[in-house]
């Protein structure tokens, strides 16, 4: 735990002042005027972000002053959230699978939903014999989440992450460095274009699978890449794609998992279905198939 004379702030300031206190109260009531509902939680989080300060000082030490540039920038970071900003592009990190990872606006902010791709592949390898050198494509790899978590959790499997965006593999290919995941292969790919003859025992895909007409998105959704986010046919169309152009490139049954919607799942069950795949396992934002 930092000591007072090891922080940037000095203590004791008068409440009223640019205090931890002062922040807090200015920031959660101006979060929650803009309907966020973790209002106290997201100003904690700019504070710690900010000042490089644990949670618990913090609450421990509410009448710190905090210097007039931490001040400055800890109001910037309040407007971008207020304007609904997500927090994981003001503090440029987000936690999957008990790993932080860098994010920017040209990368998807991992969904906790996306762990459940994790925990089906985990089944997968468990079920083929853990120590088995399985060959597996991440597709569509964004920040890397699924691939950097893959080759961590699983040693053994030879990974290759591709996406069609060029700023996104190289956000992923920085997390591989800062998480020590090395061996990923990183291929710039539209679908399976430039993956031309290779086969895969699993590929994972968490494909822009959002129907620009659905009601119920949040304002978060605006910041994050269009690219990683939209497809038409009712969400469906690159996936679609993805399945007819899968078989090729999979090994005898070898597994998809694939992320959708739950209001999705039933209409790609049959889109699989016609080109040969078996339902392995249906849950509401994950599909694993068997071809
Ligand atoms: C929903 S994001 C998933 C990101 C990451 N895998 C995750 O789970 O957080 C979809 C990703 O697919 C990529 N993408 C979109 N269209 C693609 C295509 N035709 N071929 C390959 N990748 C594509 C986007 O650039 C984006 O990074």
């Amino acid at each position: 735990m930092p000591t007072d004379s090891t922080t940037p702030l000095s203590s004791h300031a008068r409440y009223g002042e640019r205090t931890v206190r002062g922040f807090m109260d200015m920031a959660t009531k101006a979060l929650t005027a803009s309907s966020i509902a973790s209002a106290r939680l997201d100003a904690e989080i700019l504070l710690n972000n900010r000042l490089g300060l644990p949670r618990e000082w913090l609450l421990a030490h509410d009448d710190a002053e905090i210097a007039r540039q931490q001040w400055n920038e800890l109001c910037a970071d309040l407007i971008a959230r207020c304007r609904h900003c997500p927090m994981a592009y003001i503090t440029g990190h987000k936690e999957f699978y008990g790993r932080n990872f860098a994010v920017t606006p040209a990368v998807l902010i991992p969904r906790p939903e996306s762990e459940q791709i994790i925990a089906s592949l985990n089944k997968i390898i468990k079920n083929k014999g853990d120590n088995v050198r399985l060959s597996i494509l991440d597709l569509g790899t964004g920040s890397g989440c699924l691939a950097i978590t893959a080759e961590l959790e699983h040693p053994y499997l030879d990974v290759t992450a591709s996406d069609i965006s060029a700023e996104a593999l190289s956000i992923a290919r920085h997390n591989s460095n800062r998480l020590n995941a090395d061996g990923i292969k990183f291929v710039q790919s539209d679908l399976f274009s430039n993956l031309t003859g290779q086969k895969f025992d699993i590929i994972m895909a968490n494909l822009p699978y959002v129907d620009k007409l659905w009601k119920d998105t949040s304002p978060e959704l605006a910041y994050e890449p269009k690219l990683a986010l939209y497809a038409e046919e009712d969400g469906l169309e690159i996936i679609d794609k993805f399945l007819i152009n899968a078989p090729k490139h999979l090994n005898g049954g070898g597994h998809i998992i694939l992320e959708a919607d739950r209001r999705q799942i039933p209409a790609i069950i049959k889109l699989a279905k016609r080109q040969g795949f078996e339902v392995i396992e249906a849950l509401p934002f994950t599909l694993v198939i068997q071809h």
